[in-house]
């Protein structure tokens, strides 16, 4: 399927700019406010500006600021990415990451300090303490900042609830996109475009993203031609608090500031599993947490903060505090219930090191984009960093680049209502079968059996054709869910994230 839906380029209303950028996390806004201020760009996000993971992070930023500790961050992302990582992007993530977050104090971004300088926290994989935070919303410090500088730049105009429908293309170079602006298809004429669409968690049913996690912009690259890489590697936080159908996130600084995680029998289990013990990579964790609850008959998983010293833990975790006592859980005295939730995707719409695509014109950074940074699973904190160096690189190569005219064709597929109603159901069966089978414990036997439930579902709505937002978002989901069942079935051994219970089976 090359389209999403049917449009009539000449009958669309147009909007000119010379750079697209899609979604409004934190590489989205940052490649928006290191674009050249000569060049128009459109910024489009699928709800609201705020709606996204980038706001929703809690530890921080990984970032070295002394030279000699550059290698140490080096060594521990590729020891928690299974070393699959692509060296040079590491590299660079690293080297570059302290000029960026300088950029963002300098927009204004406020991270915690002691005696007037900048604090660091550790988190899972990490050696060294060199995550910068505020507190435990460091994500909601950096967007609502970054979009205060937006708004003041003339050049950039910011579109909220549009979604993009597709990127179109001409002899495989980016000439436009078409999106769906409060319910009105339009036709955006463009020779860039920038998808920073955020990740894919919303495609299980238990998941730390935010609502509009469903994959959109990769599925989109994928219907222009674009290379899609390494979408096996699904990443599960270790320790979400569920609630309500929700799962709220307890960040890792919880443990990298002494949190210790438990079994129903109060046994501090991790050292069993990693010589890091708690502060083992995510992947390492989350299994652990895992096998730990299979071993005690399905019984929960604690993180235990009461030890922390009388009002530390209020002070440096305000958000976790009156959630944890919103669900009537005093830290303070209690033990949290934790459980792993899908978090965030280390594969994605492959790049360059300067973010671009097989198809000129289209760029990808941050969590859609699969630059080689992350390997088979993610370091913490490194995702924030990975939006910033790659969102600036991406910005100075569109600023360096030119501008070539558009040539549009329009595509008619027919309207077709019937089954649009089913839909919502069959969305909750297909998270059903992604949390049954890409989940942290995969078999290949369950994922040959989730390709064919998802090319059921593929199939039943190949010719169906509605421009309602939730059912253009659910024929992503599927073209998204397969391509990581596909993936996931072509690597045939555990790696990093990936991880099959029985390698042989
Ligand atoms: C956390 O605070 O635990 C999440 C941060 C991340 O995903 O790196």
């Amino acid at each position: 399927m090359r389209y999403l839906t049917s449009f009539n380029t000449d009958l669309l209303e147009i909007i000119e700019c010379d750079v697209l950028i899609v979604g409004s996390g934190i590489a989205g806004l940052f490649t928006a406010l290191n674009i050249d201020d000569s060049l128009k760009v459109c910024l489009i996000s699928k709800t609201d500006l705020k709606t996204n993971n980038s706001y929703l992070a809690q530890g921080g930023i990984a970032v070295t600021f002394n030279k000699k500790d550059f290698q140490g961050h080096i060594d521990d992302t590729l020891k928690a990415g299974a070393f699959y990582n692509d060296l040079t992007a590491v590299r660079i993530l690293v080297e570059e990451g302290r000029k960026n977050v300088e950029k963002l104090i300098e927009y204004g971004v406020d991270f915690d300090k002691i005696d007037g300088e900048i604090s660091f926290t550790r988190e899972g994989g990490h050696l060294e303490r060199r995550i910068i935070h505020k507190k435990d919303y460091t994500g909601k410090e950096i967007i609502e900042k970054l979009i205060q500088v937006v708004e003041q730049r003339d050049n950039i105009h910011c579109y909220e609830d549009t979604f993009l429908v597709d990127v179109l293309t001409c002899d495989n170079s980016v000439d436009g996109a078409i999106a769906v602006i409060n319910d009105k298809e339009c036709l955006i004429k463009t020779n860039h475009a920038v998808l920073a669409t955020g990740g894919v968690g919303r495609l299980f049913l238990n998941s730390t993203n935010s609502s509009i996690s469903t994959g959109d912009g990769i599925a989109a690259a994928y219907r222009a031609g674009a290379v899609i890489e390494d979408m096996e590697f699904v990443q599960f936080h270790p320790t979400p608090f569920h609630s309500n159908g929700e799962a709220f996130l307890i960040s890792e600084a919880v443990r990298g500031e002494g949190g210790i995680l438990r079994n129903d029998s109060g046994e501090a289990f991790m050292g069993k599993y990693h010589s890091l013990k708690d502060l083992a990579p995510r992947d390492i964790v989350s299994r652990s947490i895992l096998k730990e609850q299979q071993l005690q008959g399905n019984k929960n998983i604690y993180l235990d903060v009461t030890h922390f010293e009388e009002g530390y833990f209020e002070k440096r975790f305000p958000s976790i505090f009156s959630y944890c006592i919103s669900q009537n859980v005093d830290p303070r005295k209690e033990w949290i219930p934790v459980n792993p939730s899908a978090h965030y995707l280390m594969g994605g719409i492959k790049t360059d090191l300067f973010g671009r695509t097989n198809i000129e014109g289209l760029y990808s950074c941050g969590e859609a984009a699969r630059t080689g940074v992350q390997g088979a699973n993610r370091l913490a904190s490194n995702s924030l960093s990975e939006g910033l160096v790659f969102g600036n690189r991406v910005a100075n190569v569109i600023n360096e680049s030119k501008k070539n005219d558009g040539n549009y064709v329009s595509v008619i597929n027919e309207e077709s209502s019937e089954l649009v109603t089913e839909y919502k159901k069959d969305i909750v069966i297909l998270k059903t079968i992604m949390d049954e089978t890409a989940n942290i414990l995969r078999t290949r036997k369950k994922l040959s059996s989730a390709k064919d439930r998802i090319r059921t579902l593929e199939k039943k709505y190949e010719d169906v054709y509605s421009y309602k937002k939730e059912f253009l978002e659910f024929k992503n989901m599927i073209i998204v869910a397969s391509l990581i069942i596909d993936m996931a079935l072509k690597r045939k051994k555990s790696l990093g994230s990936h991880y099959l219970e029985n390698d042989d089976e």
